[in-house]
């Protein structure tokens, strides 16, 4: 193998490395999250929202409070304070006062930590799924891309109730799409924010190091190229005497 086809290779494998993968996504019904994980106010608004409203049930017990100072430029104190519960160090992880044996007496089911899952369900899933809560015929919440799932439509406040609009197809009833049917505290566009900013803090949770490895990533690209130029220009110096 020459000089040319391993730089070649590298550069594959870096390219491929930037491209995360997304597991369990249908991606016909799937919206676009719009998010950008550059965002560093999202991504503080996304962690308020999530300690309010998530944090209750599910753990994200990879993060830890200092780290999420450290990453988002706030200070300990700030974060102690607007964004962990009365008994919580700096230096502890995002763990839930719940036992998984009384979730799952309470709920059905234990609700899984959210430490990864924007890498194991994807942003548009998740994006997704926080809109897609409606109202079923029988009173209760459902989801389009979880039915009948045991998690409450934390937001419904917010959002407002939605109920399905049937359309039947083969004899067969099916939604065809939700509709609004009692406003929220939040207009549609502002829901949508609300859930892009919450979908931003779970994509930083999945990876929280990858701001800092995208813009290394930039560097070590343009190494490889400036590096690629400067070998060719060796090998063509080297093999100029024996041609
Ligand atoms: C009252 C407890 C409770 C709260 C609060 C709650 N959840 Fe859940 N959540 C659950 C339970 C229980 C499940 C398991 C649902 C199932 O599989 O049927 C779940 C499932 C999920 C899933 C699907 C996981 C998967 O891959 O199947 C996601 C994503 C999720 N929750 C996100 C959130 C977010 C984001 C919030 C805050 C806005 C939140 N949850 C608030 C109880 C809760």
């Amino acid at each position: 193998m020459n000089k040319q086809s391993v730089m070649v290779i590298l550069c594959l494998v870096a390219i491929n490395s930037t491209m995360s993968p997304v597991l369990g996504s249908d991606p016909g019904m799937l919206e676009n999250s719009g998010v950008n994980f550059r965002d560093k106010a999202a991504i503080q608004r996304g962690a308020k929202w999530f300690v309010n409203y998530c944090l209750s049930c599910h753990s994200a017990s990879y993060m830890r409070y200092n780290r999420l100072a450290e990453d988002l430029d706030l200070d300990q104190d700030i974060v102690l304070r607007n964004l962990a519960f009365a008994d919580v160090n700096i230096g502890d992880t995002m763990e839930i006062a719940m036992r998984p044996k009384d979730s799952e007496a309470w709920l059905g089911k234990t609700p899984p930590d959210l430490s990864v899952i924007s890498r194991s369900r994807g942003n548009d899933w998740l994006f997704t799924y926080l809109k897609s809560f409606y109202r079923d015929e029988n009173g209760g919440w459902n989801n389009l891309l979880l039915p009948n799932p045991s998690m409450p439509h934390v937001f419904w406040q917010l959002q407002g109730i939605q109920e399905p609009v049937w359309s039947s197809h083969d004899e067969e009833r099916v939604i065809e799409h939700l509709e609004l049917t009692s406003p929220g505290l939040q207009s549609p566009q502002e829901y949508e924010q609300t859930v892009r900013d919450l979908v931003t803090f779970l994509d930083y949770l999945g990876e929280p190091s990858k701001l800092k490895r995208k813009n290394i990533g930039i560097w070590v690209m343009l190494f490889l190229v400036v590096f690629t130029l400067v070998a060719y220009a060796l090998k063509v110096e080297y093999w100029r005497d024996v041609h």
